[in-house]
């Protein structure tokens, strides 16, 4: 129970990796704002935690100002201050360079980088006065380069440095960290990879492209969150920390 007493809000948790950091954060005796777009889409959510009164709603679209600003006040309405930020929520886009025009630039933005800085601007004074810490939720995207996913890949680019960023401007109240996942078996991979329409076949193509030759699941991604987040990892700030099987150290084309 690491997180016992401890205020949580992590945004887009009304599904996948999220909601599986929401269950853990829960499971270790945290109170924790569940965030999600609308009014209806947490309603939904919050469904699977009725009974629970450490569970509370937080809706906002936070790829917008407003939507950052409400999911935090309701957070911390709801618990009087905020230890931990889980800035989550994001956005996938599969598109060429020529096949990204402003709309999808701006939405891919929008929600992967505002979304970061705008709910941590809103949390601050809270996670300041409690020396609380914040997780990005980020990508091995971040740190290798992939052809058509151009867009995707500059937003977490941008996550990574801003987490760098705000883990100097913060020092010493704040830890900021982010976690790197590779591709993690949730709707938007099973969306975003489709082979050809065929998402079976799209899980299939990743789990051979990795060195483990599989990918990650959404209770491994939580509990590396988790870890960053707690007491364990009170000296690592500003890393942005690869969850992907070692697909980012090398290059592991066999020679045989
Ligand atoms: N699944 C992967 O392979 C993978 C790999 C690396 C990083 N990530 C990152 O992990 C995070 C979660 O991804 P996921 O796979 O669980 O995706 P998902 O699409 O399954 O879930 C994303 C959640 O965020 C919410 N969300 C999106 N935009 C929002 C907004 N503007 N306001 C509020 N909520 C919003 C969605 O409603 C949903 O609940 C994202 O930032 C994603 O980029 C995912």
């Amino acid at each position: 129970m690491r997180f016992t007493d401890k205020s949580v809000l992590v945004t887009g948790a009304t599904r996948g990796i999220g909601a599986a950091c929401a269950r853990a954060f829960l499971a270790e005796g945290a109170r924790v704002a569940i965030n999600g777009r609308t009014d209806t889409s947490v309603a939904v959510a919050m469904a699977e935690y009725e009974g629970n009164a450490n569970a509370v709603a937080a809706p906002g679209d936070v790829s917008t100002l407003e939507g950052c600003n409400a999911a935090v006040a309701a957070a911390l309405a709801a618990f009087g201050g905020l230890d931990i930020l889980i800035n989550n929520a994001g956005v996938f886009f599969r598109g060429t360079v020529e096949e990204t025009d402003e709309t999808a630039w701006d939405a891919v933005m929008n929600a992967n980088v505002k979304s970061v800085q705008f709910c941590t601007r809103a949390a601050l004074p809270a996670l300041r006065a409690a020396k609380g810490n914040i997780v990005n939720i980020a990508s091995e995207s971040g740190i290798n380069g992939y052809p058509e996913t151009t867009a995707y890949c500059a937003s977490k680019g941008a996550v990574l440095s801003l987490t760098r960023a705000m883990a100097m401007e913060f020092a010493p109240d704040i830890r900021v960290n982010a976690l790197c996942p590779g591709v993690v078996e949730t709707d938007m991979a099973r969306a975003g990879f489709a082979a050809g329409g065929d998402e079976e076949e799209g899980m299939r193509l990743q789990r051979e492209s990795y060195p483990l030759k599989r990918i990650g699941t959404v209770e491994q991604t939580a509990a590396a969150t988790l870890f960053l987040a707690s007491a364990d990892a009170d000296f690592i700030n500003g890393v942005g920390l690869p969850m992907e099987g070692g697909a980012t150290v090398g290059n592991w084309r066999s020679l045989s």
